[in-house]
């Protein structure tokens, strides 16, 4: 992701189980374009050891106060001065505890204590020790004094208890560290997205369907998210994580994904039907599986809904996005299409570079014409519609 190029990520971790986890962070780091410095405890030597950051961030490990690799012996200074964030995790209810305090009796909480950057902490620990009021009032005053606490979500424990503790997935730190260095371009705004494809049934176990994988509609979910904005996504069926801090709503068919955009509405400022919807759906879908009857089979479809053009036609309507995938003549039909369903924006791609890939190119037409966008990673592009939708926003 392109927040991530160029930014210099100081990664504490500290010691506990979740300390592997901090390895795969650092390479999704890495690969973004982050240049990641790691400060090791010495409680998180115990579980992974230096080399393995080292290999990994292609830079030295850092663990130690009086680090003679530091000219001025200032390393708990040198190091944070141009950092852009420094990110402890795994953070151990000790390490909170004495951050929590200010106090700073080695590199690490030295570092935290002597830094002009904003600090994100990822508690990982066993649920007592989560639960507990001291784990709890050094919670609140570190959110007081202004650091980010990520997590800790909900599951099996590495104690073999289950609650809250679990240090969050190395991906979805890293897109928690993506959104904070992104423009809040919809703070305070509400986004409906429908995504994937729909399935409409012809009989319980087969129905019809479209090679909709979701990732664009997921991708900008995720933007939106990370622009700040209260993201409701109404997604058919895909198999894709949910993005960070995106509210899910999971349905099947069209008639279901209509029905779940409307309870979702209220409020909502943008939506942005991403959706391949069926036009169609059985005109009724058998009870019990259809038996061969090695005759020619006639099947009687009937229309679905239009969400787009149905949300678009309120009386308050949210600022609406479509989206039009064409196999060719893309200006003349999404153009069309935008007149038609009476939306200020709507993004064409051409099906054949769409649909299910990783890469995408398309361009957005409104009001002012039409504005091409270059190929790229469905996430970078989703970057690039934010930002576009941002500004009309702001003309509206
Ligand atoms: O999911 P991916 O594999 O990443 O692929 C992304 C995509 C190709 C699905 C996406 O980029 C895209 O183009 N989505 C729109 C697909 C489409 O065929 O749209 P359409 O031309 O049928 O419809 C135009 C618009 O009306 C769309 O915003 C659609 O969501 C909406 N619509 C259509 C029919 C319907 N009954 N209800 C709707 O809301």
């Amino acid at each position: 992701m392109g927040e991530l190029k160029g930014k210099k990520i100081i990664l504490g971790v500290t010691g506990g189980v979740a300390a592997y986890k901090a390895a795969e962070l650092t390479r999704l780091l890495v690969k973004a374009g982050a240049s990641v410095h790691v400060v090791l405890t010495e409680g998180g030597a115990h579980f992974v050891t230096p080399v393995t950051f080292q290999a990994l961030s292609g830079h030295r490990v850092w663990a130690d106060l009086w680090d003679p690799r530091m000219g001025n012996n200032m390393a708990h200074i040198d190091l944070s001065r141009d950092a852009d964030l420094i990110v402890v995790a795994p953070a151990t209810a000790d390490v909170m505890a004495r951050l929590a305090q200010g106090q700073c009796d080695d590199l690490l909480t030295t570092l935290c204590l002597a830094r002009d950057c904003p600090l994100l902490v990822a508690p990982a620990m066993n649920r007592q020790m989560w639960e507990h009021p001291a784990t709890q009032r050094s919670v609140a005053q570190l959110v007081g004094d202004g650091v980010t606490v990520l997590g800790p979500d909900a599951g099996e424990q590495a104690c073999g208890e289950v609650g809250y503790g679990r240090m969050l997935e190395p991906e979805v730190l890293y897109e928690a560290l993506a959104a904070h260095f992104q423009p809040k371009r919809l703070a305070g705004r509400k986004v409906v997205i429908t995504a994937g494809p729909t399935f409409e049934a012809i009989d319980p176990v087969r129905g019809i369907t479209n090679s909709s994988s979701g990732k664009m509609g997921y991708a900008l979910a995720r933007v939106c998210a990370q622009a700040g904005a209260e993201v409701v996504l109404v997604s058919g069926p895909v198999a894709l994580p949910t993005p960070y801090g995106v509210a899910r709503v999971d349905v099947a068919s069209a008639q279901q994904m209509h029905a779940a955009v409307f309870a979702n509405l209220d409020a909502a400022d943008v939506f942005i039907g991403v959706a391949a919807v069926a036009d169609y759906r059985p005109a009724d879908a058998a009870e019990h599986k259809l038996k061969k009857s090695g005759e020619a089979m006639t099947l009687s479809l009937v229309p679905n809904p239009d969400i787009l053009a149905d949300v678009a036609a309120l009386p308050n309507a949210p600022f609406c996005v479509g989206f039009a995938a064409e196999s060719r003549d893309l200006d003349t039909y999404a153009e069309g299409k935008r007149r038609n369903k009476k939306v200020p924006m709507i993004v064409g791609n051409l099906v054949q570079d769409a649909l299910g890939s990783d890469d995408n190119q398309v361009v957005i037409y409104d009001a002012a014409g039409r504005h091409p966008v270059p190929r790229g990673a469905k996430d970078a592009l989703a970057l690039r519609i934010v930002e576009h939708l941002g500004r009309l926003l702001v003309a509206a």
